[in-house]
């Protein structure tokens, strides 16, 4: 049996999945990807096995654990635009509460221990403090935030019921690209300000829309915490290490502790890029609070993790460039 420890990754073929699977094949491990396509890429799946299937389908989930001989896993596998999470609560609670409680359901019955799953700063709703720590009350706003806490919660009690350790990242704004090019953000519609302010740029899509100018921030447009996808899927890998080595369950943020407006992104880009950013401001999002920031200092000790490459120059340039050449 090869001595390559297997990660079984649902939801591989995503932005964040695809980049984690890098970092875990550059950290020693084979990263397994189970994902059904229904907003992933096959073309992202690089640096291990592409098994094709849904999470909920507890005995294939099994046959895989048992075909690589799985060792933990992680969750990206979800539904993540907080829109139609609105229009259609269902389908949010259906795939990122049903379908996730059967995949750590059908784990736990073939023996896999650990589980590291992709949770959200959504579920703090519009938080009180400023930069929040994990223990702030969760008041999510909208069905994603919701759905994502009630699976959080969901690990807490099977944590209980068996021997079953998880670790919640609740990731801030994940952004960037892969610096090789390899993988990169295409989600499709693109709701993401980053990918959609380089789009406009590149005249690969329309001006961007400033969702709002009259919040109570500096500049009044809405603050948020853009973290490097690389330094995202650094994390996992130390998640994954921790619950592999015994570390126990818990909930962590993943942020970089820094806030930037709407304007201070687009600031940055003219200067990255070269040019100004075309967008006109439209009327607020329904669901944004004005300003979400990490406190990730829990992380920081646990996992002895730092960001590295989430200064907004390397998250413009990254993302810009994957942009231009991208290949799915
Ligand atoms: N992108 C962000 O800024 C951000 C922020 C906070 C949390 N998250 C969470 O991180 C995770 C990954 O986000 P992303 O941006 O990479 O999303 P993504 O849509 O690019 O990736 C999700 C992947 O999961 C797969 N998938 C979905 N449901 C499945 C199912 N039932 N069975 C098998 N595969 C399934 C999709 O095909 C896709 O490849 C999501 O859970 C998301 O909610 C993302």
């Amino acid at each position: 049996m090869s001595t390559t420890p297997a990660i079984l990754v649902a939801g591989g073929a995503g932005y964040i999945g695809a980049q984690t699977c890098k970092a875990l094949a550059a950290a020693g491990y084979l990263p397994v990807t189970l994902d059904n396509l229904s907003t992933g890429y096959a073309a992202a799946v690089k640096w291990g096995p592409l098994e094709q299937g849904d999470l909920r389908d507890r005995d294939r989930v099994q046959a895989l654990v048992a075909k690589y001989d799985i060792k933990a896993a992680l969750h990206f596998a979800a539904y993540s635009l907080v829109g139609e999470s609105v229009r259609d609560p269902a389908k949010y609670y259906d795939n990122n509460v049903g379908a996730a409680t059967a995949f750590a359901s059908a784990l736990i019955g073939a023996g896999v221990g650990a589980l590291v799953f992709s949770s959200t700063a959504a579920v703090y709703g519009t938080p009180s403090i400023s930069p929040i720590p994990e223990d702030h009350r969760t008041v999510p706003i909208n069905p994603y935030g919701a759905s994502k806490l009630a699976f959080e919660g969901a690990l807490r009690w099977l944590g209980e019921a068996h021997p079953f350790a998880w670790t919640a990242l609740r990731y801030f704004n994940a952004a960037g690209a892969d610096p090789d090019g390899e993988v990169g953000e295409s989600h499709d519609p693109e709701t993401h300000l980053i990918p959609n302010l380089c789009k406009a740029v590149l005249g690969t899509g329309p001006a961007l829309t400033v969702f709002g100018q009259d919040y109570d921030t500096p500049d009044g447009t809405p603050i948020r915490d853009y973290i490097h996808v690389v330094d995202l899927a650094e994390a996992h890998v130390l998640a994954i290490r921790r619950l592999l080595a015994g570390g126990d369950s818990g909930v962590f943020n993943v942020g970089t502790g820094e806030g930037c407006s709407v304007m201070q992104i687009l600031g940055a880009a003219e200067r990255v890029l070269g040019k100004p950013v075309p967008y006109s401001v439209g009327p607020r999002r329904a669901g944004d609070p004005p300003s979400l920031v990490a406190d990730s200092s829990r992380l920081k000790a646990a996992f002895g993790w730092k960001p590295v490459r989430s200064d907004l120059d390397s998250i413009i340039a990254d993302a810009a460039r994957w942009q231009a050449e991208r290949t799915y």
